[in-house]
């Protein structure tokens, strides 16, 4: 597993917003959606690309499309769906699919509770959208799960981790070509499993229901 952190002023200081406990959601979501934008451009560095022959006002020329099969982006409900137009405005031409995964707040251990992906993700370049990275349990099992369908080249974006995370994806993606590009890793986590400084439950900011 590779980790790509995040090193750039403008992210530091979106990142710094969106920790406020005084930003509103609108406000919330429109920085989620810049910062996704922003960090996509590194997720997608590896992207397959063939040759397009291009006819400009000048001279023919041969430019770059991107190879098949699309790119699958896929979204972890809830919070991750806010950072997906956010990706999209940079790859129009990706799939998209969804998982919707939800952690005990008691145990912190996942649950899934939805599921909306190809059957077979072989030869498929998936990058799976989830702004924080706590206990790593929500990730992990999303990473197993578009693994178990075939995904061998996965790259996950989120705006926090925690080392705790980190360590135990690890763990959790041994043997797999994953690549965690991340905004900030923060301290650690607290005795209820939040990142700490953090942002806070970042489904209820995005969504107002805090
Ligand atoms: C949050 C977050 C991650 C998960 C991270 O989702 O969006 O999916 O917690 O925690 P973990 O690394 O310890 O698994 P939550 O379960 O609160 O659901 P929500 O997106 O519906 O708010
Ligand atoms: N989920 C969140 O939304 N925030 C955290 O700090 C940890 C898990």
């Amino acid at each position: 597993m590779r980790v790509a952190l995040a090193d750039h002023p403008l992210i530091a200081t979106k990142l710094t917003e969106l920790r406020d406990e005084t930003t509103p959601s609108p406000r919330f979501r429109g920085l989620v959606d810049e910062l996704v934008t922003m960090l996509a451009v590194e997720a997608t560095r590896g992207l397959r690309t063939v040759p397009r022959p291009v006819t400009t006002p000048v001279a023919p020329t041969v430019g770059t499309a991107l190879a098949a099969p699309k790119p699958m982006v896929v979204p972890i409900l809830r919070a991750g769906l806010g950072m997906l137009d956010g990706f999209i405005r940079l790859v129009p031409e990706a799939e998209v699919g969804f998982l919707g995964m939800v952690r005990d707040e008691e145990t912190l251990k996942p649950t899934t509770y939805a599921e909306r992906l190809p059957a077979d993700l072989g030869g498929r370049q998936c990058f799976v959208l989830d702004p924080m990275l706590a206990t790593g349990g929500s990730l992990g099992g999303a990473l197993r799960f578009l693994s178990e369908r075939g995904a061998r080249d996965i790259t996950a974006i989120c705006l926090l981790g925690a080392p705790e995370g980190i360590a135990a994806l690890e763990q959790l993606t041994a043997g797999l070509d994953v690549t965690i590009v991340l905004g900030s890793l923060d301290e650690q986590l607290n005795e209820r499993g939040y990142i700490v400084p953090g942002l806070g439950d970042a489904g209820d900011r995005l969504y107002g229901t805090v």
